[in-house]
């Protein structure tokens, strides 16, 4: 696991970009799960308006490691989030975006994302393999949209899940623990004091911590990079 703690949110977004433009340098195909919430949308802007040049968007397919069930106009939708930063200032051929279908009832389009993986993608073990699983964390340790309420589908059987949000009762679809432990590489993006408190119990793994669905990340590869700002990272010390 490597720990990378910047200035700010925009310094974060820099790095990050730096990190993904070297990543996927010279390979013909990349296969990338995205986060959604706000903290990737400085990223996608970053990523878009000042690396673009270095990337070639061409090979590079975008998934989404989960998804709110509603419609791709609605404001809550990830995929608006990120045609809103990335891929309306980017050009990336529409077959290499592969939404969560939102306005589908979650049950059936868990399935059929679940098949999707298992099409695209390669796998280690029957389980399918990103190449980059970029990931975010709630204040309460979720991770992707598996709630500490509901940490038992993280062991899914299924590829994809049917998640509720523990406030809301929005319905969302999630990849589970065994997709997200198999990839390649996980990228942590976390910003804001926020996260201090969940940040350092599950970095130094302090009692109780396994209960946040953030701690249970552990790439088979061990290829584990955090990226957060200081205010995320202020309980470190
Ligand atoms: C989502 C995300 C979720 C997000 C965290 C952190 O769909 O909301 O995938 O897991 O990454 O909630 O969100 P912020 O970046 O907004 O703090």
């Amino acid at each position: 696991m490597e720990i990378k703690v910047y200035k700010d949110k925009n310094e974060v977004a820099q790095q990050f970009s730096a990190y993904f433009a070297k990543m996927v340098e010279g390979k013909s195909e990349f296969h990338v799960a995205l986060s959604g919430g706000s903290t990737p949308k400085i990223v996608f802007d970053v990523l878009a308006e000042e690396f673009s040049s270095k990337i070639e968007w061409d090979r590079i397919h975008f998934y989404w490691g989960d998804e709110r069930c509603v419609p791709p106009t609605d404001n809550e939708s990830n995929y608006k989030m990120t045609v809103d930063h990335l891929f309306s200032k980017i050009d990336v051929p529409e077959q290499n975006i592969h939404r969560v279908l939102g306005e589908n009832d979650p049950v059936s389009e868990a399935m059929r994302y679940s098949n999707l993986l298992e099409i695209n993608l390669d796998k280690v073990n029957a389980i399918p393999q990103f190449d980059l699983v970029i990931l975010g964390m709630g204040d309460d340790g979720h991770t992707a949209s598996i709630f500490p309420h509901e940490i038992e589908l993280w062991n899914s059987e299924d590829h994809c899940v049917v998640a509720t949000h523990p406030d809301s009762g929005q319905k969302r679809v999630s990849i589970n623990g065994k997709v997200i432990n198999a990839a390649k590489e996980v990228a942590f993006l976390v910003t804001g004091a926020g996260k201090a408190e969940k940040t350092n119990a599950i970095i130094k793994k302090t009692e109780g911590s396994e209960a946040y669905p953030a701690s249970l990340v552990n790439p088979n590869s061990g290829n584990l990079v955090w990226f957060m700002d200081e205010d995320a990272a202020s309980g470190q010390h």
